[in-house]
Parts: structure tokens; sequence; C-alpha cells
């Protein structure tokens, strides 16, 4: 079977966030099973830099606006998996993040930048695609920025194979003025209700939703929560249309990036049955960051962006009563600047008990994800999350709100699940400070009071299977009903 996999994002090329993780991993899983596939994504410079073997296959014409890419070929050295890139100075080749500038202003013309990726994958599956060889029969989109593939393939490029979009987030949707059409060579007479159109906008994201033949979530409940309005973003009428046919599949873990046994920004290696290393790992992080060097301190960590989504101003008004109480926190992320500016304040006023760093820090997230007892995560919403999966795997239970993913893969403590052994973290009744108090400071009781119990936990999350091994067959199935 021959997948093409497109994608904005992927780590270790280039990562933003969770979207990177999978695009590295489950492309991996899914070779491990067999299948022919082939990543695409734009060539940024990181991502030229970092591949292996990188080489020219074929040339790209006809296409908005720069008429002419180069598309190139390498592979990703740890997995050999092949990434097709499309190599254009003019739309990829600048210094920045991958959707926008060092001052984190979008670039304004990313409806080019990722409608041309858009274009490219619906041309490399279609008639008239320059690869003679190869001819992928899926097509996997992920999020906005591939949206318009499914409409290029279905509308203009007489594509044969089969198009599946994967929700990541219904928060951004990649909506841009209808001045775009033209330039995009977008037929206006799809620019209705029952097309790309949305209030006036073209709308990458409803592209995706309308225009391909399968769609899937990233969890099992965010495919049910997104036909509501509470988590649809005004998707969720158009969601609900194809409601039975959406299916939801819990992300998985790349588990040699992340497995506390080899890790190799930790000081010291741990599993769940030698959970010594953990307290060198904690003493370590807290020595790092400049906070007491207390094994008894329970320490919460954070690895986030600091936005409305990831739910971590409820944090800020209960902070002071757990430090009162002798909890340290160690923080990683950026994002809102008042949100930025409301932690480094409460750092500011309690050192040696609070860390805040702004910023993007891979060794640091896995440093905080070892050396921390507890990991926060009150999102309000969460297609998945990756980061609680993280947490069960390096022993931090996962304190989390119960929606979309993290209500699928994190399991609350209480006295059914603690005796058959299911327990693996703890779950707000609500999103709300006084809800992620109270299960916070529920976790704290047996943490401070009954050592067995908190290993226990720890060790039923630590001898969890985390892994693609079954996600990634569930993707398989989804292709294969697709081919049928
Ligand atoms: P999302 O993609 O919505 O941000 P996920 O939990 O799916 O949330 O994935 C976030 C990923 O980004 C994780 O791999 C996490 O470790 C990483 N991450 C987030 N913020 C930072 C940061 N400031 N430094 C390093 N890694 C980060
Ligand atoms: C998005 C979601 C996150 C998910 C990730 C990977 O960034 O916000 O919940 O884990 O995509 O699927």
């Amino acid at each position: 079977m021959r997948v093409l996999f497109v994608t904005s994002e992927v780590f270790p090329l280039i990562k933003t966030g969770g979207l990177a993780d999978v695009s590295g991993s489950l492309p991996t899983a899914l070779q491990n099973l067999g299948v022919d596939i082939r990543i695409l994504m734009p060539g940024y410079p990181a991502v030229l830099d970092k591949l292996s073997d990188l080489q020219e296959i074929a040339s790209l014409d006809n296409l908005p606006v720069i008429h002419h890419a180069t598309l190139m070929m390498g592979t990703i050295e740890d997995t050999q998996v092949k990434v097709m890139v499309i190599k254009s100075a003019q739309l990829y080749e600048r210094d920045g993040g991958p959707y926008s500038d060092a001052n984190g202003l979008e670039w304004l013309d990313n409806p080019l930048r990722f409608g041309t990726l858009s274009k490219v994958a619906a041309i490399l599956s279609g008639p008239r695609s320059p690869l003679a060889d190869w001819r992928p029969e899926i097509v996997h989109c992920n999020d906005w920025q591939t949206g318009l593939t499914p409409a290029y393939m279905k509308l203009l490029e007489q594509s044969q194979a089969k198009s599946m979009i994967s929700l990541h987030n219904m928060a951004f949707q990649g909506c841009y003025a209808a001045s775009w059409l033209p330039t995009l060579a977008l037929p206006s007479t799809h620019f209705t209700q029952e097309g790309f159109e949305y209030h006036g906008q073209l709308s990458f994201l409803k592209a995706g939703i309308f225009y391909a033949d399968a769609i899937t979530t990233v969890s099992p409940s965010y495919a049910k929560e997104i036909q509501t309005a509470e988590f649809g973003f005004g998707l969720e009428g158009l969601l609900s249309r194809r409601g039975h046919e959406i299916k939801g599949i819990l992300n998985g873990i790349e588990t040699d990036e992340w497995n506390p046994e080899t890790d190799q920004y930790l000081i010291a290696n741990y599993s769940a049955n030698k959970l010594a290393g953990k307290k060198l790992v904690k003493s370590a992080l807290q020595e790092r960051l400049g906070l007491k060097i207390d094994a008894d301190a329970p320490l919460l960590g954070v690895v986030s962006r600091l936005t409305h989504q990831k739910g971590l101003d409820m944090l800020v008004p209960i902070m002071q009563s757990l430090i009162n109480t002798g909890c340290q926190l160690a923080l990683l992320g950026g994002g809102e600047s008042e949100l930025e500016n409301a932690f480094r304040h409460l750092a500011i006023n309690n050192l040696g008990s609070v860390s805040v760093t702004i910023g993007y820090n891979e060794p640091l997230s896995h440093q905080i994800m070892a050396g921390c007892d507890m990991f926060i995560m009150p999102s309000r919403f969460e297609p998945c999350g990756l980061n609680q999966l993280y947490g069960l795997a390096y022993g931090t239970p996962p304190i989390v709100n119960a929606t979309g993913g993290l209500a699928d893969s994190v399991i609350d403590t209480n006295i059914i699940t603690f005796k058959n052994k299911t327990a693996n973290g703890f779950v707000m009744s609500e999103a709300s400070p006084a809800s992620l108090l109270s299960c916070i400071r529920q976790a704290l009781n047996i943490f401070n009071n009954d050592a067995n119990a908190w290993r226990q936990i720890q060790k039923n999350g630590m001898l969890q299977n985390l892994s693609w091994d079954k996600s990634a067959l569930e993707y398989l199935a989804e292709y294969e009903k697709l081919m049928q």
C-alpha cells in the first residue's frame, strides 16, 4: 500500500507541537507494518539541513504564483522514513518558524505556502504527477495546512487516490480572504456553503473536511466532541453530517524518543521496577532550575503552549496556596504574554520554589517530564495531548481535565481504579481553578502520606503500552477500508 503523508511539521526536522511528534512517529510505525509511506512537507531550512541523502527527484510546474519548484527526497536518519520536500526559496527558505516570523507574526503568504503544499500533494496523487514510479493510493492529510489537498484532488487533478484528513485541532482552521481563490486557482463555483466557503472566507480546514474521503481525529472522545458547538469551532454542523464516519484513534508515543530507561537528556535512567534514578533526575532538575533541593517537596511540572486551550490560567490563582504548603513548580512554555508574565511574577515572588522558563527547550522538556512528581495539564479542550502520555511513561502521574484525549488516557484514582490497578493519574471534575486545586490536593494527599500507593499509581502508568503498535493498526484498517 502506497501512502502519501502530508504535513507541515515533523519531529526531529521541525516542531512547534504535537503534530510534529505524530508526523514523526506514526509514519515510522506504519512503515514497520509494511506500508510504503512517504512524507510530503515544505522545505524549510532546518528540514533541508537535517535530512540525509537529499536529492532532487522531480520538477514541479504550473504552480500558483511561483510557477516552479523542485521536489527533493531524503530520509530521516534514525527511522529511514522517506521525506519528500518542496524546495522553493520564495516560499519556505526564510528565518523564523514554520507559520510565523521571529516576532510571532503569521507569514502573510501562508495561504500560498500551504496552498502550494496542498496542491503538490494533489498533483503527486494524480495523472500529471512527475513521479513515474511512485503514485500513492492513499493521501493522508493533517490539519488545515493540508486541507485544500482533497479539494484539489477531486476538483482539479482527477486523482484516483483516496484522501483522508486527520483533525489534530479544530481551533486552527486557516481562513483567508476570498481574494485568494484566483491566486490559488480554486474554482469559484465551489466557493459555497457546499464547498470551501466559510462565512465569506476561504477555509482550508472546511475544504479538507468537506472533500476528504475519510476523516479521523486523534482521540475517540474528540471525535464526538467536535460535533458539538462547544468544540466544533463553527464546523460542528458539517462534522455531524459525517458524524458516523469520523473515526477517533488515540495517538501513541515514540518510545525510542520518550523512554525513561534510555532517555539521553537525563543524568540517570529508570524504569517502573527501578525508580531510584527518578530521584536523581529530580534533584538535578531542582539544582538546574534554582529550586530548593528537596526530595520530599512535591514538584509539579508543566511543559506547554501557554494558550487558552491549555487552561494554565487556572493554575495561576491557586499556585500560591500550593507553594505555601511546600509544593514547587517547574514550568516550561510560551505563548500569550499575559500568561507568561503571570508565571514570571509567580517565580519572582517565590524564588527557590517556582521556576519559569519561557521558550522552547527540548532537553528541558524531557528533564521536567522525568524529574517532576506530577504533571499538570488542565486543558479546556485537548484533541489528544501527548504530554500526559509522556507523564504516564515517566512515572509522573498527570493531573488533567476530563476532555478529549485526556479523558481517553488518564484514569482517575479512586478506590475501585486503585484496587484494579488502572488508576494512573487524577482527573478534574470540571474546568475551574477550584476543581484543579482539589484534584492536585487529592494527589498530594497520596504523595505525602502513602509512598506505596503513589508508587503503584506511577507503575500503573509506566507499565501501559503507550506505543503506536495498536493505533497504527487502526490507521491501517482505515486505509484498507478506503481502498475497498
Ligand atoms: P499541542 O500540540 O497542542 O501543543 P501536545 O501535548 O500534543 O500539545 O504536544 C506538545 C508537544 O510539544 C510535546 O511534545 C511537548 O513536549 C512539546 N512542547 C510544548 N511546549 C514546549 C516547550 N516550551 N519546549 C519544548 N517542548 C515543548
Ligand atoms: C494538536 C492538539 C494535541 C494533539 C496534537 C497531535 O496539537 O492540540 O492535543 O496531541 O495535535 O495530534
